[in-house]
């Protein structure tokens, strides 16, 4: 008995530390993609807009909006390749290929972080959360890229949502100045709550964009 005692503990042991966690890898993943940071914002920035993938509509079936709607269809945990979600992201021609003209397609950044996610299992990851440093808020680092990942697939090219494009110092500058971009991420009344149809930001991305509003808005 005792013999055998030894060899299950260790196997107890290994199991529980095989238990999938943002740092799990299978092919190359420098920052340990987590599905509610890299995956989510992605999807309903880009795809839940009216007429296409959210809880009404379910486009051909696909509802994009959250993970228990995104895990339903089009996603095999652990085939990416096999996986018509990632095969309509990652082709740039024929009818499935999508997001469709005109909307911007997913930078390949972008792609590759979905790619990871399926392969690592398609979990319900969030990552753990670091320090949030609301100090030197730079635009061009720190603001743009969370408008790139939360808004972008809504507010930018040739007719954003709401005619705001996000993608420009001067066009997020006046939704500061208006306080349509606070008021929206936070809730307040009389703003439309924002992302559309998506969840809340979370707390270390509204503070950082309430820091750089309260700093002047400086274009840096
Ligand atoms: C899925 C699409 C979608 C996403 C993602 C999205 N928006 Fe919007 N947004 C809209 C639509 C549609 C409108 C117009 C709403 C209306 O006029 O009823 C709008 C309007 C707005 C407005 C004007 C609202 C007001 O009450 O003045 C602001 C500001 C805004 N969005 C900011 C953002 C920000 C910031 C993000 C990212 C954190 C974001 N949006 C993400 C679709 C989206």
């Amino acid at each position: 008995m005792k013999l055998l005692a030894l060899p299950s503990i260790l196997l107890l042991i290994g199991i529980l530390l095989s238990v999938p966690s943002c740092t799990k890898e299978y092919i190359e993943d420098i920052n340990g993609v987590c599905f509610e940071r890299d995956v989510l914002p992605v999807f309903v920035s880009n795809c839940t807009q009216s007429g296409c993938h959210n809880s009404i509509e379910k486009k051909e079936g696909y509802d994009l909006s959250s993970y228990e709607s995104i895990i339903k269809r089009g996603i095999i945990p652990g085939n990416y390749k096999g996986s018509t979600i990632y095969q309509s992201i990652a082709t740039s021609f024929g009818e499935n290929s999508m997001p469709p003209p005109p909307h911007n397609r997913l930078s390949s950044e972008q792609v590759t972080n979905i790619a990871l996610w399926i392969d690592q299992g398609a979990h319900n990851t969030v990552c753990t959360a670091t320090a949030c440093d609301t100090t030197n808020i730079s635009f061009t680092t720190d603001i743009l890229p969370i408008l790139g990942a939360y808004c972008n697939g809504c507010h930018s090219g040739s007719a954003p949502s709401g005619s705001l494009d996000l993608t420009t110092y001067n066009s997020v500058k006046i939704s500061a100045d208006n306080k349509g971009l606070v008021g929206s991420i936070t809730y307040a009344s009389g703003y439309k709550p924002m992302p559309d149809g998506g969840s809340k930001l979370p707390a270390c991305q509204i503070a950082k964009i309430q820091a750089w509003v309260n700093a002047g808005t400086p274009n840096n």
